[in-house]
């Protein structure tokens, strides 16, 4: 770890009183909140927020000129898959590379899934995740409990998560048969547990037997390529799963959250339930409101963007944009669940063995501003919204995450809203040797990133080592944001 060097100024105006001595300075950056917008200096002492005032009178030990710079939290990436097993191998990122390439992108916390393997206990993934975890991020990090077998002795251990382990979201699959995927008997049953012991449940949602039929439909009739993952997931498959999760929670009155919202008719599933005075949490992933299905036309190459959800089409991508300014659609996460090239390969002759999955967790806060904020789709309140506050606030973080304010951890982010870049696999930092975005030009980077207090990332440089991220628990979650 680097020693910080300690660096005094001199204080301008002798008579003003002297509001903090030691710690580190941010000075003169135009800080950016999910409500506020304003010009002033943030004053940080050992891992939080101390004060934040115009021309605050400080001694500290360092200070940094944020002059011209956006300052904002630092970015919550809720939905991310570091070294999980998955479709026969592990993603390729794991909890070292994987937070760290995050700080690198702006983000200074993400939750991770854990999956219970049918037939054993929530416990046992537990144990399995924190051996793969523990001392190993850079940034901060929480996990969801997958719940993929919900029986008498899962259901016990519901309570056990959430309040001796401050895991308090549970993750369902509708789709995945046979590895992730829960009935609705097992739905109702756990989201009655779950909303009564103050939890949520996130859903991947889309119809599992339906895509199962398409998926073996295609390949009997040898349509092997990535196009054809696609079509096996066309949007019905979705909105159908939405809905259906959206009638089982309203019934049980469980909190819900829609992982990886892809389409327009699954975000009018969710339109509908709000008819009935229901609230379904939404999230979306930057790919989705970037990139279109027009990428699996080009034969194997498409596997770079085999995901699931697929991508959809162009009218997708205004539905998504236009669903956050609506407020529908909280949160912009990535599902970060990289594959290298030779994983991308064990699918090249079907493309239902290609690993589902796809590099972002460096990419989503400058991709977010470059083509969200930039090009005058969202306002900067609203990116630091669904990109930092909504994610802490769904996720029983909040005000700790998420914000900038007195007392707040010191995640934060200075960030370049001008510097022009390009994305590439030859310079990103993730453990992955292509990018779905190479050669894009970003405007806007990010510069500085603080972690509770400590320089992270500094000049392109990552400055702390594995072993500083911490895992966070987290409070029983928000029903109401
Ligand atoms: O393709 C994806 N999304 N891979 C990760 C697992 C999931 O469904 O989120
Ligand atoms: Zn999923
Ligand atoms: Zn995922």
């Amino acid at each position: 770890m680097r020693e910080e060097k300690k660096e005094t100024i001199k204080i301008k105006d002798s008579k003003a009183p002297l509001a903090g001595v030691g710690g580190l300075l941010i000075k003169n950056g135009r800080i950016i909140t999910a409500t506020d917008d304003y010009v002033a200096d943030i004053h940080i002492e050992g891992e939080t927020v101390k004060a934040i005032g115009k021309n605050l009178t400080v001694n500290p030990d360092k200070e940094i000129d944020a002059t011209g710079k956006l300052v904002f939290p630092g970015g919550i990436d809720p939905h991310v898959h570091l070294d999980m097993p998955f479709m026969g191998t592990f993603s390729s990122d794991n909890y070292e590379t994987g937070t760290r390439a995050a700080l690198f992108g702006g983000t200074t916390m993400v939750i991770d899934f854990i999956l219970q393997k049918q037939g054993n206990s929530l416990r046992s993934a537990l144990e399995e995740w924190k051996g793969r975890s523990d001392h190993n991020c850079v940034g901060d990090y929480s996990f969801h409990m997958a719940v993929t077998d919900f029986n008498e002795h899962t259901k016990k251990e519901v309570q056990e998560m959430i309040e001796k382990e401050g895991i308090t979201s549970f993750k369902t699959f509708m789709a995945y048969k046979g590895a992730l995927m829960i009935d609705d008997r097992q739905m109702v049953g756990l989201m009655e547990e779950v909303k009564k012991h103050g939890g949520l449940i996130n859903v991947h949602a889309t119809n599992g037997d339906m895509i199962d039929f398409l998926i073996a439909k295609h390949r009997s009739e040898g349509k092997c390529t990535p196009l054809y993952h696609y079509l096996s997931q066309p949007e019905v498959t979705e909105a159908e799963a939405t809905g259906r999760f959206a009638d089982m929670a309203a019934y049980t009155g469980c909190p819900g959250y829609i992982v990886h919202l892809t389409c327009e008719g699954a975000l009018n599933a969710i339109r509908n339930a709000t008819r009935r005075n229901q609230k379904v949490y939404v999230e979306t992933c930057i790919q989705y409101l970037l990139l279109d299905a027009s990428l699996y036309e080009q034969n194997f190459e498409g596997a770079k963007w085999v995901m699931s959800p697929p991508l959809r089409e162009k009218k997708d991508q205004a539905t998504l944009w236009a669903g956050i300014n609506q407020g529908l659609v909280q949160v912009v996460a990535t599902d970060h669940c990289p594959f290298k090239w030779e994983q991308k390969l064990m699918g090249k002759d079907d493309f239902s063995k290609i690993p589902n999955g796809h590099p972002a967790i460096e990419n989503r806060m400058e991709l977010l501003y470059s083509e969200g904020v930039n090009k005058g789709k969202i306002t900067l309140n609203k990116y630091v919204e669904v990109a930092c506050t909504n994610p802490a606030k769904i996720f029983g973080m909040f005000p700790k995450k998420g914000t900038i304010a007195v007392g707040s951890d010191a995640d934060i982010v200075i960030f370049d809203p001008n510097e022009k870049h390009k994305l590439s696999a030859k310079t990103h930092h993730m453990n992955v040797d292509y990018s779905g975005y190479e050669g894009w030009e970003v405007t806007g980077k990010v510069k500085t990133v603080l972690l509770r207090g400590k320089i992270a990332i500094e000049n392109n440089h990552c400055l702390i080592d594995k072993g500083y991220g911490k895992f966070i628990r987290r409070n029983k979650v928000a029903d109401k944001i």
